[in-house]
């Protein structure tokens, strides 16, 4: 027998680092948040997807007295991309949540920012699976978890899934 590793390598950087194209994706999925429907969490989570032809695709979480029924932003996003541009590849996806529990039409912009996550969320198991699917269909999609702290940029959803179960 032998030790084998499945390790997991990031970028950690800030937001004002980033790319233009980076930060208006971040930007996105910070606005997302606004859409989230949480009433039992409290924790809105906002997704925005970029896709092949330039499209950006925004999701948030939708939660429901039925609990499991609900959705996680990133599974919003990324069905919602494929239902409506069948065929068309992820290039990155951009992950942010607003775990306040306050309205955010409520907030002045100074609070609405300074209420985002210090440290990024990371997606679900569920969602990695889904978003799984599509990469594997195309190409690797990067991964771009927000804090207002620091940043987290993974290659691929494969990176933050490692040994996952892709076939039948
Ligand atoms: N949630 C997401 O939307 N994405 C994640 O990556 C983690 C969790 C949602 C699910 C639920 O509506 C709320 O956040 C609390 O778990």
């Amino acid at each position: 027998m032998k030790t084998i590793n499945f390790n997991i390598t990031a970028l950690e950087a800030e937001y004002h680092e980033l790319s233009e194209q980076d930060k208006a994706l971040v930007d996105a999925a910070k606005n997302a948040t606004r859409n989230s429907y949480a009433p039992y969490s409290g924790f809105r989570v906002g997704a925005a997807i970029l896709l092949d032809n330039g499209t950006v695709i925004t999701g948030s979480n939708q939660e429901n007295a039925a609990f499991p029924s609900g959705t996680c932003a990133e599974r919003s996003a990324c069905f919602y991309a494929a239902a409506q541009h069948p065929g068309v590849p992820f290039k990155k996806i951009a992950i942010a949540a607003w775990p306040s529990g306050k309205e955010p039409s409520q907030c002045t912009p100074q609070e609405w920012e300074s209420l985002f996550q210090a440290l990024p969320i990371s997606p679900c198991g569920a969602c990695r699976q889904a978003l799984l699917e599509y990469e594997n269909k195309y190409s690797d999609i990067q991964v771009i978890l927000f804090g207002r702290e620091k940043v987290y940029i993974f290659p691929s959803i494969k990176s933050l899934l490692p040994f996952s179960f892709v076939e039948f």
